[in-house]
Formats: C-alpha cells, sequence, structure tokens
C-alpha cells in the first residue's frame, strides 16, 4: 500500500542531535521507504541549519507566526528529505535547540507550538505537490500538531504520537491557552489541563489516533505510576490505541565491518587490536573485561550507580571507559573514579561521535544501568560489535538484551547481562557475572557470537510502522 508522512520533531541526525531522539527521526524516512513510504521530516531551522538551507525552495509562507513571518524550505541532507521551518525570530539563537548558553529559552513553549502549528498546516492543506496521509508527531516538542489538528480540522490526516521520553512533558500555565492556539472548551482533565495548566505531551496523546513507544516494554512501563511520570493515567485511559514498536539502529554506520579494523563474526582479531588501541590511548591496562559508558551523565541513566559498584569490580580485573556529559555533580564523580583507579578507570568529559564508535568496537562490554529506558540505543550498538550489553531490566532494555542465567545458558541464548531492581547491590552482581564469564574464553566466545547474531536493524519496527500507517489510512 504505502503512502505519505510528515514527521515533526526538534532533532534529526545528521543535522542537530541531543539524544537517540534524532537517531531515530534520521533512521525512519530511508527505513520506511523500503516498505513503502514517502516520509518527510519537518525540523526548525535552528542557527546551523539555516545557513545550510539559505538556498532551498520555499515551499510555505505563513505570515503570522507567532510576532514574525515563517517559510518552510524544502531539501535533502545525507538522504533525509527534509522541510526546516525557518523563521529567525524564534530559532535563530545561539546554543542548542533549547537553550542558550545562559540557559533554557523561556519562550520554548511557543517555538515548538510555532513547529507544530506549521505541520498541522502543511498536513491539513498540503504542499503544492506533496500531501501527507498521517502526521507523525514524536515528544513533546511537537505534542501540539495532533491537537491542532484536532481542534482545528484535519483535512483527512490522520495522527501519531510517539513517546520516546515521558520525562519531558511541555507544561505551560494555563493562562497560555489562548496564546497557544487552543480552544477554552477543552480545557478540562479529559483533554488539555494538566495539573492547573497544559502539557503539549498529554495534549498529543489525548488527541492523536495512535500512540506509539519506542519499545513493547516501555508501553506497558507507562500505564504504571512508577513509570507514567503523572501520564499513567491518561496512556491507561487509551490503552487500545498505544503500541510499542522498537527502535532499529544504523547497521551500515554501526557496523564492526566498518571499523578500524574491520572484524566480523567469523574473525574477531580485529576487536583485539581495536582493544590494545583504546587500552593505550587511555593509558590502561587490564586484565579483566574492559567496560564502557557512553551516556548523557544524568539521573535516567543510573550513572550515580557506578561509584559503588566500580571498587569490586576494579578488584575482580575489569576496567572501565566513561564517555558523557550532563550534570556536573556526575561529571565530577566520574573524574573521581578515574583518578582514584589509575590504569584501571578513565573518563572523557564530553560528546565525541567518533570516539565513540571506536569504544563500542575495542570494549568488552557496555553498561547501562537506567532506572528507565525507553528504548536506548547503546546497548544495540554493544550488541552489533560482541561488546556484551550490561543492562538494567527496564524498558527497551529488557526487550533487546538476553540477560546470563542458568535457563538461557542452558538452551545458549544469552547476549549480554541484566539485573533487577535497579541499585548497586544488583548492578554489583551482574558486573561480578560478567567477570565470571569472561574468564571462560569458549563461553565468552559463545555469548559474543549471540550479541551479533542479534537483529538490531530497522526491518521488522519499519513494517510494524507500516502497518500502523496502513491500519489508519485503509
Ligand atoms: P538518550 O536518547 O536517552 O540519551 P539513547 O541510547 O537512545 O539515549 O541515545 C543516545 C545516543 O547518543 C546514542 O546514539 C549514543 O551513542 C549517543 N551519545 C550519548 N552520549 C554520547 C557521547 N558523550 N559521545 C558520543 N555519543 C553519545
Ligand atoms: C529517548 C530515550 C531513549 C530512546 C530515544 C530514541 O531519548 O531516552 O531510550 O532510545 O529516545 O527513541
Amino acid at each position: 500500500m504505502g503512502g505519505r508522512v510528515l514527521s515533526v520533531a526538534s532533532e534529526c541526525v545528521p543535522l542537530v542531535k541531543t539524544g537517540g531522539l534524532a537517531d531515530v527521526v534520521g533512521a525512519l524516512p530511508a527505513a520506511l521507504a523500503k516498505v513503502g513510504w514517502d516520509m518527510r521530516a519537518l525540523l526548525p531551522a535552528y542557527r546551523a541549519l539555516r545557513v545550510q538551507a539559505k538556498d532551498w525552495p520555499v515551499v510555505w509562507d505563513e505570515a503570522d507566526l507567532w510576532g514574525g513571518p515563517g517559510k518552510v524550505r524544502a531539501g535533502e541532507i545525507g538522504g533525509v528529505s527534509l522541510l526546516l521551518l525557518d523563521a529567525p525570530h524564534l530559532y535563530d539563537r545561539d546554543g542548542g535547540p533549547y537553550s542558550a548558553p545562559t540557559g533554557e529559552h523561556p519562550d520554548n513553549a511557543i517555538r515548538f507550538a510555532a513547529l507544530s502549528w506549521i505541520a498541522a498546516r502543511i498536513a491539513r492543506e498540503g504542499l503544492t505537490d506533496w500531501k501527507p496521509d498521517i502526521l507523525h508527531a514524536h515528544d513533546w516538542q511537537a505534542g501540539f500538531a495532533p491537537a491542532y489538528l484536532a481542534y482545528h480540522g484535519n483535512g483527512g490526516v490522520k495522527s501519531v504520537m510517539t513517546i520516546h521520553n515521558i520525562a519531558f512533558q511541555g507544561w505551560s500555565p494555563a493562562h497560555m491557552l489562548g496564546v497557544l492556539r487552543l480552544p477554552g472548551h477543552a480545557f478540562h482533565p479529559e483533554a488539555l489541563e494538566y495539573y492547573g495548566g497544559i502539557s503539549s505531551l498529554k495534549a498529543g496523546l489525548v488527541t492523536a489516533d495512535r500512540v506509539t513507544t519506542v519499545s513493547p516494554s516501555y508501553a506497558a512501563e507507562l500505564m504504571r505510576p512508577e513509570f507514567g511520570m503523572g501520564l499513567q493515567g491518561v496512556i491507561a485511559a487509551r490503552a487500545a490505541l498505544v503500541s510499542g514498536i522498537l527502535n532499529g539502529v544504523d547497521t551500515e554506520l554501526w557496523s564492526p565491518a566498518n571499523a578500524d579494523p574491520p572484524f566480523g563474526p567469523k574473525s574477531m582479531a580485529g576487536k583485539a587490536t581495536a582493544r590494545a588501541r583504546i587500552c593505550a590511548e587511555f593509558g590502561l591496562d587490564v586484565p579483566g573485561p574492559l567496560a564502557i559508558v557512553v551516556s548523557r551523565l544524568t539521573d535516567q541513566k543510573g550513572i550515580d550507580l557506578l561509584p559503588a559498584v566500580v571498587p569490586d569490580f576494579v578488584l575482580g580485573g575489569g576496567g572501565l571507559i566513561v564517555l558523557g556529559s550532563g550534570d556536573p555533580g556526575m561529571e565530577g564523580a566520574m573524574r573521581n573514579l578515574a583518578a582514584r583507579f589509575p590504569g584501571r578507570v578513565a573518563v572523557r568529559i564530553g560528546y565525541d561521535e567518533a570516539l565513540s564508535q571506536r569504544l563500542f568496537a575495542g570494549a568488552d562490554a557496555v553498561l547501562v544501568p537506567s532506572r528507565f529506558e525507553p528504548c536506548g540505543l547503546t546497548q544495540m550498538y554493544g550488541l552489533r560489535y560482541g561488546t556484551l550489553p550490561v543492562v538494567s531490566m527496564v524498558g527497551g532494555l529488557a526487550d533487546t538484551v538476553i540477560g546470563v542465567n542458568p535457563a538461557t545458558l542452558a538452551a545458549g541464548a544469552a547476549t549480554g547481562f541484566s539485573f533487577h531492581p535497579v541499585d548497586a547491590l544488583a548492578f554489583s552482581r551482574a558486573l561480578g557475572q560478567l567477570v565470571e564469564c569472561h574468564r571462560q574464553p569458549k563461553l565468552w566466545a559463545k555469548l559474543r557470537a549471540n550479541a551479533m547474531a542479534h537483529p538490531v536493524g530497522w526491518e521488522t519496527s519499519a513494517s510494524a510502522y507500516a502497518s500502523l500507517y496502513e491500519g489508519l489510512t485503509a
């Protein structure tokens, strides 16, 4: 069947990224093209993008977009068909997508309402040569787009709202209702009202035709108070329309065949070389498993558990390289660990994609002790490179890693290590298993082979999105 989808988001690889949302928004168009769906992504033309798109044709011209004009320019970057919303008064600023060097932009609600408004208008009315069948909104930044379709007319277009992370909800005070072009009659708890104000994510959840999240386990978790972060009731009430579709990863980009030196399931020598090189680069000498963390350093990611578990892990022969940035307290704690265990623990504060690829190629294990994890991508990179994931059993981590236990060992199915609950004791036990398995070369080789054989591409998920769209347009 197939059709057209307008994807609306605040981030997209290779243009702008703060987390996995960007990877997914950037990967979906190519993955969906293979199953007959033509997807274009609408994003704000942040300062750097504006420069890249300055000569692209204008395909939409909005005279009044909250205090200034907005032009949509169409073009293509890195194989992604893009619509960039050029509204300098909202997006041509210093800093990242959400904040200036001095802190978060105070008008973020309006900046992303504007993106959503244009998305809804393009969906409803169509461009001259392209009218979508589906509007697909990602996270709170695009949450008002389904709402604008619902309250201002949908032109026959269906909408899908995907939750990548429920921790960010886009809350505004009630007096913003009119400013945000939302109707007063919908300001009640069953519709827009949320803790006395308005949440753009909730708006999307209550108005979209379908709701998805990025793993089946997270879909189930979101209906429980421990994970729903206040929106559990809203999601549970729409349970019949909610589904979890696991993310994939770009298996061309994240491939041991493209590592330096290349390796693969049948020839792992290159991995040993890559390991030796990163150990030399970081001044490490690690007799046991060399683990890595590549992550935002935040509470979500369970990074604060590391200081409690690393000493025993090091005693057991392990080593650790942390690549990440975020919470200043956690950055400091990571630096302290490195200072305490020279030769065994190293830390690089910052964001470095090339280094992260070298780490995945060379390391023995990747640690992902998240408190909640809608999907998670790094455990899947780990599987791909035979870098065994050590994960907490939450969300997408539970859906992608088969932890070592007597049953999975007997069945020869294990691909990594998993623990529950998310605390230092359970995490430490899993690291103990890692050390133990690493000492047994035959078992270690088997676990690696299992991990590398585990499918992590987009094929299955692209078909799942296609079925969802087809169900809506049939
Ligand atoms: P989240 O989106 O919650 O941060 P994901 O696992 O979905 O978590 O995606 C994180 C993405 O960001 C991955 O592609 C990961 O490799 C990348 N990443 C995170 N921190 C760094 C870093 N310091 N350097 C390089 N890449 C990073
Ligand atoms: C969010 C989640 C992460 C997920 C990513 C892409 O950032 O925290 O788990 O992988 O979105 O969907």
